[in-house]
């Protein structure tokens, strides 16, 4: 009997302490939606197509999956490093919005929340991602576990979100970008996205990243090529995902998944191989692409750092490292830095 008023009152609460703004210029969905992208990078030599493809429904379904995956220690390693440090965090900022970027799943998020709620510190959360739905449902979900949490969840590119963040409602901030998701964009594209991260944040503000690093070959490669062929799935959806978004014919038992390390770059290559000749169309695109037999199109890398050069980039762009963290092993690091202008 006195359930029914306590999720009433929950549920009016939530509202009141949810807010979500889409932020999506007409340039970002005019692009999505002509496929531009697509045209360009299947045109090119070798052909690529752009890692945020990847993640439709079942894309990121995958990706979830891949994370619990034995081989894949990257997001095991960085929860651990999490789970030792978040106090230590909340201890460093003290009141402070936390806005963190591509933020999926949030079970990292929460071993952050819970340390700031357990110093008594106000929660205000700021999650970005391009997935309106992902981003409401977890949102909701926080808001009932944490009563006195408030969310603010933007729906946008980084980008985006970067240049129209919120006026703050408290006295500081941190930005959270973890998963080591900076490993997926190239020299050029990271150093784009590190000015935007310097761009939007003021003097002492926080930025704390999540970088996988370097380690030996054979770990590196069996994390990208899963025994249970999650990966391989993840891989092809790129390609069911262009078939329905883009009226497309790819056939998925043409190609096969190809991972591996590119010691020279120090990064995972992901690429899905032609296994015969084939013509491809995409009718919505008004594309007709022709591959040869082991023509690759290559659809990820996924960089390792050096933790000093990495700090040291960081520092090129105004981030100064406050405090770093890493496992045992030393295969993963969280650098917290503060903006320093
Ligand atoms: C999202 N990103 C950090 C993952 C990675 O490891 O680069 C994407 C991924 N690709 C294959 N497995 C996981």
């Amino acid at each position: 009997m006195t359930i029914l008023p306590l999720q009433k009152n929950g549920y009016k609460n939530i509202e009141h302490r949810l807010k979500l703004k889409y932020l999506h210029s007409a340039n970002y969905l005019g692009n999505i939606l002509q496929g531009i992208d697509v045209i360009q990078g299947l045109n090119q030599t070798p052909k690529n197509l752009p890692p945020q493809y990847f993640y439709d429904d079942k894309g990121s379904e995958l990706f979830e999956e891949i994370c619990g995956l034995p081989e894949y220690y990257l997001t095991r390693t960085e929860t651990q490093i999490l789970a030792h440090c978040a106090h230590e965090i909340a201890e460093i900022t003290g009141k402070c919005e936390i806005i963190e970027l591509g933020s999926g799943s949030s079970t990292k998020t929460r071993i952050i929340l819970d340390a700031y709620a357990k110093k008594k510190l106000p929660l205000h959360y700021l999650p970005v991602d391009v997935s309106a739905g992902i981003l409401e449902s977890s949102a909701r979900q926080l808001l009932l576990d944490y009563p006195t949490l408030y969310v603010d969840a933007l729906v946008g590119t980084y980008e985006e979100a970067l240049s129209h963040l919120p006026i703050k409602s408290l006295p500081n901030r941190m930005m959270m970008f973890i998963g080591s998701t900076l490993g997926n964009l190239n020299p050029e594209k990271c150093h784009v996205f590190l000015s935007q991260i310097q761009a939007a944040l003021a003097e002492d503000e926080y930025f704390l990243l999540g970088v996988d690093l370097q380690k030996p070959q054979h770990i590196l490669e069996a994390a990208y090529n899963d025994s249970q062929g999650v990966t391989v799935a993840f891989n092809l959806n790129m390609l069911a995902h262009l078939n329905y978004r883009f009226d497309g014919n790819f056939d998925l038992d043409n190609f096969e998944h190809w991972a591996f390390y590119n010691q020279e770059e120090n990064q995972i290559e992901m690429h899905l191989r032609s296994k015969r000749p084939q013509t491809v169309q995409l009718r919505k695109l008004n594309l007709q692409v022709s591959f040869a037999r082991d023509e690759t199109l290559h659809t990820e890398i996924s960089r390792k750092f050096d933790l000093n050069q990495i700090q040291m980039t960081l520092m090129g762009h105004g981030l100064k490292t406050t405090q770093v963290w890493t496992d045992e092993k030393g295969w993963f690091a969280l650098i917290l830095t503060q903006a320093k202008k």
